[in-house]
């Protein structure tokens, strides 16, 4: 049955929120969106299904910074899937009113919503006015080639951009267009996780540096080096997916520091976080 002819009931946890974001991610995002908020940017989620990562993102919105999300929320007439068996999926299992309370759910306002294939985003957009991306739209690789395209144009230069599902066997089409944007329009990877890449338009070291620091610092987080064409990528994994242990992050040193920033608002870990930086 629809979503949008269902009751809906409010989610008290993340996990109950259905979705593909895994606990490592979600620590990552963690990271990602308190490093880049030293000065005031834009969030921006192309694809956001019903809520799971947007809830993350929503949480590191600071003052004055825009967050918009964009999806077709299962409605053919709001534009068009590229195929049809995807809209077949998302037309049953997504509404844009079950987003919505999921989202309150966490969050006392709502992001600013687009309801429209993510190619309506570059005019609607500022031009390096974003400090974080999440590319998790259509699969197909002439739409992510689009995605990463907007992504190149929006991100400020010192911003992140994390791209689901590079490596996934039934979507080839996103490793092709990441990949093709990693050797020909100058994307720099930072990390790779088992589900997705975080990359940057600017040089990718300095954030290297600090996520071996945060990754040391982390439970059940492993880290390793490759070298693509001469380019230092981080690869991280989790042990406790394989094992199958709780959710990251969990503290192993500097306990109170990790809780603090685990169970603070935002504002109070950016805080926490720029104190611990070396300078
Ligand atoms: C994999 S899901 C997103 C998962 C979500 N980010 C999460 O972490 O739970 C993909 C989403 O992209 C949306 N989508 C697919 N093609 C799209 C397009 N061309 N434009 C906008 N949204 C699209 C679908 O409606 C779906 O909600």
């Amino acid at each position: 049955m629809s979503t949008s002819r269902t009751e809906l009931t409010k989610p008290n946890h993340l996990d109950e929120v259905p979705g593909w974001f895994k606990p490592l991610d979600q620590a990552l995002f963690g990271f990602f969106l308190e490093e880049t908020a030293d000065r005031p940017g834009d969030l921006l989620e192309m694809g956001c299904y019903l809520g799971k990562a947007t809830i993350v993102m929503g949480r590191h919105r600071g003052d004055g910074e825009t967050f918009t999300v964009c999806d077709l929320f299962g409605d053919e007439t709001q534009g068009s899937y590229s195929r049809k068996a995807t809209l077949d999926f998302y037309e049953k299992t997504l509404s844009l009113r079950a987003f919505e309370n999921n989202y309150l759910a966490f969050h006392e306002q709502l992001p600013e919503i687009v309801q429209a294939r993510t190619d309506v985003l570059a005019d609607r957009i500022a031009e390096d006015s974003c400090r974080f991306v999440h590319v998790d739209a259509s699969h197909q690789y002439e739409d992510v080639c689009v995605d990463i395209d907007t992504t190149r144009t929006i991100l400020r230069r010192d911003g992140v951009v994390s791209l689901d599902d590079y490596r996934n066997d039934r979507t080839p089409g996103v490793g092709a267009a990441v990949w093709e944007s990693v050797f020909t329009k100058g994307m720099r990877p930072v990390c790779v996780t088992p589900n997705k890449m975080y990359a940057t338009w600017d040089d990718p070291s300095p954030l290297q540096k600090r996520l071996r620091e945060w990754a040391g610092e982390t439970r059940d987080c492993v880290v390793a080096e490759d070298l693509i064409d001469g380019a230092v990528m981080l690869r991280l994994s989790s042990t406790a997916v394989k094992h199958g242990g709780p959710s990251l992050p969990k503290p192993r040193s500097s306990a109170l520091k990790r809780i603090a920033c685990d169970v603070l608002p935002p504002v109070v870990t950016r805080a926490v976080r720029r104190a611990r930086r070396p300078r």
